[in-house]
């Protein structure tokens, strides 16, 4: 039943998309366009932004700060790269898979082609000469090479957990991958088509990725989990999480990376998104989508105190002193990507949540002019709530928005001590309180609510996250209802690992078959359209001092981007928990071993939920 419905979608999105490339006016109605990325002619006269909600990708004149032109391009557009004769785009869809292929012909976007190139593709880049691109492909985690030309795959290189930004050296011979849930850095040599050296940068949820001009280091916008309980205390020392901005040396010398914390205590940044250097050094930026703005940082005066191979919990007291080396643009809405213009100081900055690009003077730290792209005068109350979900002046010294541990909705795999199990680790070597922050996806389907399922109401675990995980004000009544209709928007994307139509392979029908069976008896716990019963069990990873009795089964669907798995993330992958902590021996008393064949079928069948 579900695999159909999957199926249908799937096939009607296709048709829809190729058949039709509908041009959609700009002129403040249409759907929201929510921009996360944008990209920049090499002579700065036009700029391309995907827009995340409305399927499409917008031309802007940047001189006079109009829309030219505005394409349905596939189903979220997540990354966009322009090449340097400005004739030739790529786009890639998070949703849809594919990647599409752009004429920019003067004042005018045409798609001429698509390329399928795997499960939640985002951070894209083009070769100088237009003719390949190298797309970060998340689920699969690869980078995928495409030739334009031909419109095929000519290669697939392996780099670390969730690659999303991408970014080309300025010579074109290598390029740069920030791997969101594995924290580190991949540093693909492009001729040998090789990762050359992977860096740890001891952070995670990397966003944007860009190289210096200078083509010496990569910067990187991320966050670093110090993993403490959310007290207000710990929040205000940095030890829950911070955001930083990592810079990488790409020539193999040593500090292999350096960090500036982002966070000054009492009035912290959240959600680090968008990173920008000028053409002439002089001038770093981050975007920060929870405060709502621009960070600048000035490089000529003296000296900005990046520590070596390492981090502080707070931003480093000399760069509050005034003189001028730090500044904050306040912007609003949610800023996500930024590029910086070909004369060092002007700075475009894509705006999800104002639907606008914003233009800021980074020298004078000034916002010059917002580019409206389009949208609903009226927002609905979904995205009202999903305003305040990002929004983290919710929280404690605007420390962090839900979106920083719910990353887009989901999950980026990290633990948390959140106060919502009944009880506080003290100490970091204490850690039995941490729990996996788990996807949002399909969440209102789902209660009872948090791992333990003591939470029976979903109006009222969203009070507990704005006053416990976020140590914030209480939320009014129609925040409440605002974020859960939100929440009813975050869907599943189209599982990749079923065949085309949508139904199982060979191995998952074997693999179901075991599921259901008395054997491994994984239907008794995991059923129902969400696969879960919605009661608490025992299931043999209870913890003595545990406040509340027993686990309650989460949901299965989605199981192979949930990585890592069980309440505390113990099990990097689905085999690991299922030959180990969550083996049918251990659940179900009585129950038997698997072989590998039954093993492999149903770790097969878990894919494809
Ligand atoms: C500091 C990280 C953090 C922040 C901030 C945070 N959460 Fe969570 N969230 C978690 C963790 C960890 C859990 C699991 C807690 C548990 O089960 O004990 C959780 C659980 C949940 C659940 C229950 C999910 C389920 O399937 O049972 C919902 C819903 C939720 N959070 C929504 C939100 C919303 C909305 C916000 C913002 C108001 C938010 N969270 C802020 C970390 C966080
Ligand atoms: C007695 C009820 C029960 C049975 C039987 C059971 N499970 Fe579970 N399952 C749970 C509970 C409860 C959890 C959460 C446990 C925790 O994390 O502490 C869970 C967690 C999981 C997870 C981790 C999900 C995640 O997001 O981290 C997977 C995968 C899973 N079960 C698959 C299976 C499979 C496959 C079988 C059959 C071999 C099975 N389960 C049998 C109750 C059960």
């Amino acid at each position: 039943m579900l695999g159909r419905r999957i199926g249908a979608r799937m096939v009607l999105g296709w048709a829809v998309f190729f058949a039709v490339p509908v041009v959609v006016r700009a002129d403040g109605d249409g759907p929201h366009r929510s921009p996360v990325a944008l990209a920049l002619s090499v002579d700065g006269k036009r700029l391309l932004t995907a827009n995340q909600t409305a399927d499409s990708v917008s031309l802007v004149d940047t001189a006079s700060g109009r829309v030219l032109d505005e394409v349905k391009t596939g189903e979220k557009p997540a990354g966009v790269a322009i090449a340097s004769d400005g004739r030739r785009a790529v786009v890639a869809h998070w949703y849809g898979y594919d990647l599409a292929v752009i004429e920019v012909g003067g004042d005018k976007l045409k798609v001429v082609g698509r390329v399928e190139v795997g499960p939640e593709p985002r951070g894209v880049a083009i070769s100088w000469d237009g003719a390949t691109a190298y797309v970060a492909v998340g689920v699969e985690n690869e980078v995928v090479r495409v030739d334009l030309d031909g419109r095929k795959v000519t290669g697939r290189i392996g780099v670390g957990r969730e690659p999303r930004g991408v970014a080309l050296s300025p010579d074109g011979s290598k390029l740069v991958v920030g791997n969101a849930r594995s924290g580190d850095v991949s540093i693909v040599d492009l001729k040998k088509w090789v990762v050359e050296q992977t860096i740890s940068i001891d952070g995670t949820n990397l966003r944007q990725v860009i190289v210096a001009p200078d083509g010496k280091t990569a910067y990187v916008a991320n966050m670093k989990n110090r993993r403490f309980a959310t007290t207000k205390n710990n929040i205000d020392l940095g030890w829950v999480l911070g955001q930083r901005l990592t810079r990488v040396a790409l020539d193999g010398s040593s500090p292999t990376f350096s960090t500036i914390s982002l966070d000054p205590r009492g009035q912290a940044a959240s959600d680090a998104h968008g990173v920008g250097v000028s053409r002439d050094g002089r001038l770093i930026v981050v975007s920060l989508g929870g405060t709502h703005e621009l960070m600048v940082f000035r490089t000529d005066r003296k000296r900005l105190p990046w520590r070596d191979e390492n981090s502080r919990d707070l931003m480093a007291s000399e760069l509050l002193t005034g003189d001028g080396r730090f500044r904050r643009v306040a912007l609003g809405g949610r800023p996500t990507e930024i590029v910086f213009a070909p004369d060092a100081k002007t700075v475009y900055v894509a705006n999800y949540l104002e639907d606008a690009v914003q233009v800021v003077d980074a020298s004078a730290a000034k916002l010059v002019r917002t580019i409206p792209l389009g949208g609903p005068k009226t927002p609905s109350l979904a995205r009202r709530g999903e305003r305040v979900f990002h929004d983290a002046t919710r929280s404690f010294n605007q420390w962090y928005s839900c979106n920083t541990c719910h990353s887009d909705g989901h999950t980026a795999g990290l633990d948390f001590d959140t106060l919502n199990d009944g009880r506080q680790d003290l100490s970091t070597f204490h850690l039995k309180s941490r729990k996996k922050a788990p996807t949002l996806r399909g969440v209102t389907q789902t209660g009872p609510w948090t791992w333990h399922g003591w939470q029976k109401n979903l109006d009222h675990a969203m009070v507990e996250s704005f006053t416990k995980s976020m140590q914030g004000p209480r939320p009014s009544e129609e925040d409440v209802r605002a974020l859960v209709a939100y929440l009813g928007t975050l869907e599943y994307p189209r599982n990749p690992y079923r065949n085309p139509d949508g139904s199982l392979t060979p191995a998952a029908r074997r693999g179901q078959d075991i599921f259901r069976s008395s054997k491994a008896g994984c239907a008794t716990c995991h059923k129902g359209p969400e696969l879960t019963d919605g009661k608490i069990h025992i299931a043999g990873l209870e913890e003595p001092d545990d406040a509340y009795e027993g686990y309650n089964p989460p949901s299965l669907r989605g199981l192979y981007d949930k990585d890592p798995y069980l309440h505390d993330g113990r099990s990097k992958t689905l085999r690991e928990a299922l030959s180990g902590p969550h083996s049918p021996e251990t659940v179900v008393s009585g129950s038997g071993e698997l072989s590998s064949q039954e093993m492999d079928d149903l770790i097969a069948y878990l894919k494809s939920l």
